[in-house]
């Protein structure tokens, strides 16, 4: 194996020179960023700027046409791996649907994250061991659902829902969390609280979040990149991009 590429200390993720055309049309455009290792960032910009793509990408979901993703202190080159191994290799993504069982109770969904075997049958024919036991009620009081145990997850609110994704995804313990647009259908106490899990989570992992919601990202208190037709077009603060020219003449002013 050849010398791993040189990496800034503090770095979990590098994307670099990421380039994927569709049909032609350069959706990401010589992409080039990097998140720290217990990092919260949020990705903002207008539709069809690349966030998802991004997203798609980092998880190998698409396979971009240049560029590198480099992971974690090895500075592993990602791409061509397959999704299960980027999973394996600790990076995590929420998808906006949730894909909770919905006839499985919210103790079940979450013991079979915590088994990592997505199967609802499995559950029935195994006894958990105390230590899966005592990491499914770790992890409900981190999302939320600690008084929902017992509830078959159809049952719960749109937002209970997706906290209880959150918790499915924490259970394998990512160092990297990707959501993508965590807020939609949300009501405000519902965002609210979705803040405070991810935030509580990225004290311990990164965590990367794509959101239109401005009042969201500004109680996500981080660093923002702004992301303009597959580019960075500015990042800091949330105060310093929103005061960017280009940043409000592509995004926030229309
Ligand atoms: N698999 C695909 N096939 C063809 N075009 C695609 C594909 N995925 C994304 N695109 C196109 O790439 C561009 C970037 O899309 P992407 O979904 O990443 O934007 P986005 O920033 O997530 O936007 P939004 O805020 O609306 O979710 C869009 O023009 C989209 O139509
Ligand atoms: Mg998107």
């Amino acid at each position: 194996m050849s010398a791993p590429a040189t990496q800034s200390a503090g770095t979990l993720l590098e994307v670099s020179g990421i380039s994927v055309s569709f049909d032609g049309f350069k959706a990401i455009n010589n992409l080039s960023f990097s998140i720290g290792p217990a990092e919260m960032r949020a990705i903002i910009g207008p539709n069809g700027a690349g966030k998802t793509t991004f997203m798609d990408i980092v998880t190998g979901k698409t396979k971009p046409d240049e560029g590198k993703v480099l992971w974690g202190d090895l500075s592993r080159n990602l791409i061509g791996m397959n999704e299960a191994r980027i999973a394996r290799a600790g990076i995590g993504r929420k998808f906006q649907r949730p894909t909770v069982f919905e006839d499985q109770t919210v103790f079940e969904n979450l013991l079979m994250a915590v088994k990592n075997d997505r199967n609802p049958l499995a559950v029935l024919f195994f006894k958990p061991k105390f230590k899966d036991l005592a990491k499914v009620e770790e992890l409900a009081a981190e999302i939320g659902l600690a008084d929902q145990l017992s509830r078959k997850s159809g049952e719960l609110s749109h937002g209970q829902k997706q906290w209880l994704e959150i918790g499915m995804l924490l259970a394998q313990d990512p160092k990297l969390l990707l959501v993508d647009e965590p807020a939609a259908g949300m009501t405000l106490g519902e965002r609210e609280h979705t803040t405070d899990i991810l935030k509580e989570a990225a004290k311990t992992r990164a965590v990367v979040v794509v959101e239109h919601d401005m009042e969201f990202v500004r109680r996500l208190d981080c660093k923002v990149t702004v992301l303009h037709e597959g580019s960075v077009l500015a990042e800091g603060s949330l105060d310093h991009v929103t005061q960017n020219q280009d940043v409000i003449d592509v995004y926030l002013g229309r």
